[in-house]
């Protein structure tokens, strides 16, 4: 009897090892981070495949402009809420929860602020963050408060802000932030800090200081935008560990893997590898909370405008059927 039990046990266990890495329903049913997707009001509006796939996928999304200044406030004192406030209506809908991205970014900034003087500068950036973040106030999980501060050696970002208002203008943004939304999580956001580096060095020396001094910051955002062309970060596991020991939450917040053209079933496998050891160094650290993509669908994506001859970075490709990479995050874990 015993034998009979151990063999029926041995069967079990090598059908379970050798079954194939099952599709587990939609990807936020197989995760408990958040999982979410950078998402385009018009396309929102306009492609109801687009729409279908994303509420069944994911339980977070990110406007990709539309809280950006540049969108919101592109021309002095007239504010245009539209995008921003349709995806916030999806989200409520849907029961999504948002990130919000982003209150300061030297990039997407409006004309009539690169002209400023200092202490004109300090109350526009100051009135601007009040004006947004309070008018999400309690439906924004996290805020990108602070986009791309550092240079690649680990040196400030020369931006408006950080020449005119010097290097207090960080703790200054946060300050701001958690008076207008107290509840949000607020997040300092950068790409090339996956793994450890000069960057991310310096992205932990700043976030140490600020929790020292009291500045209210609670997160790392790590973009994670990867290319094939260039290796897989060293790192990313401890440098996500890193961030968490100071206290504050991780979060992978605009991933995508960028395939050098043309897409090959070899490349997709890689890509697939690099999307899963993001996934799972994330999975690694209790707080690292969040899983997002830089829009889920090759249909739609930043990557070929910006890097011609790349592209295809998404869990999803143009007919949004899944690809390999999403079939690697949603193996069961
Ligand atoms: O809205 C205008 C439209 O009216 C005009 O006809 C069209 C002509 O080019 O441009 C449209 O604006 C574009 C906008 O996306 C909306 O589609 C801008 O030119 C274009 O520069 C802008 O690109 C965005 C980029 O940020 C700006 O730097 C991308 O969509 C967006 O994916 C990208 O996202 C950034 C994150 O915010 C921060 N991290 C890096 C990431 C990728 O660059």
């Amino acid at each position: 009897m015993r034998t009979r039990l151990a063999a029926g046990t041995a069967v079990l266990l090598v059908l379970t090892l050798a079954a194939p890495a099952s599709a587990a329903g939609p990807l936020k049913h197989n995760t408990t981070r958040w999982v979410g997707s950078a998402v385009a009001a018009q396309h929102l509006a306009a492609e109801a495949d687009y729409r279908k796939v994303l509420t069944r996928e994911f339980d977070s999304v990110t406007p990709e402009n539309e809280m950006k200044w540049g969108t919101v406030e592109a021309v002095r004192g007239q504010y245009d809420w539209s995008g921003a406030d349709a995806i916030v209506a999806y989200a409520g809908k849907t029961g999504k929860s948002i990130r919000g991205h982003t209150l300061l970014w030297h990039s997407q900034l409006p004309d009539w602020v690169g002209g400023l003087e200092a202490a004109e500068l300090r109350g526009v950036v100051r009135e601007h963050i009040a004006v947004e973040a309070g008018r999400f106030r309690g439906k924004i999980r996290a805020w990108d408060v602070v986009n791309e501060a550092f240079n690649e050696d680990g040196t400030r970002r020369q931006t408006v802000f950080q020449t005119k208002l010097g290097d207090g203008y960080i703790a200054d943004a946060f300050r701001w932030a958690h008076a207008a939304d107290p509840k949000a999580k607020l997040y300092i956001n950068d790409y090339n800090v996956e793994g450890l580096n000069a960057k991310s060095d310096a992205t932990y020396e700043l976030v140490k200081s600020l929790r020292r001094q009291g500045v209210p910051i609670h997160g790392v955002g790590i973009q994670a935008h990867l290319s094939l062309m260039y290796g897989f970060p060293e790192g990313v596991r401890e440098n996500i560990a890193r961030f968490a020991a100071l206290g504050v939450d991780v979060a992978i917040t605009e991933a995508d893997v960028r395939i050098p053209l043309p897409v090959t079933p070899e490349k997709l496998a890689s890509q697939a590898d690099y999307f899963g050891r993001v996934w799972d160094a994330c999975h690694a650290v209790k707080r690292c909370v969040e899983f997002t993509t830089w829009g889920f669908t090759d249909r739609h994506s930043w990557v070929p405008d910006v890097f011609p001859g790349e592209g295809a970075a998404c869990l999803f490709d143009e007919n949004l059927r899944p690809k390999p990479a999403y079939h690697r995050l949603n193996r069961h874990r």
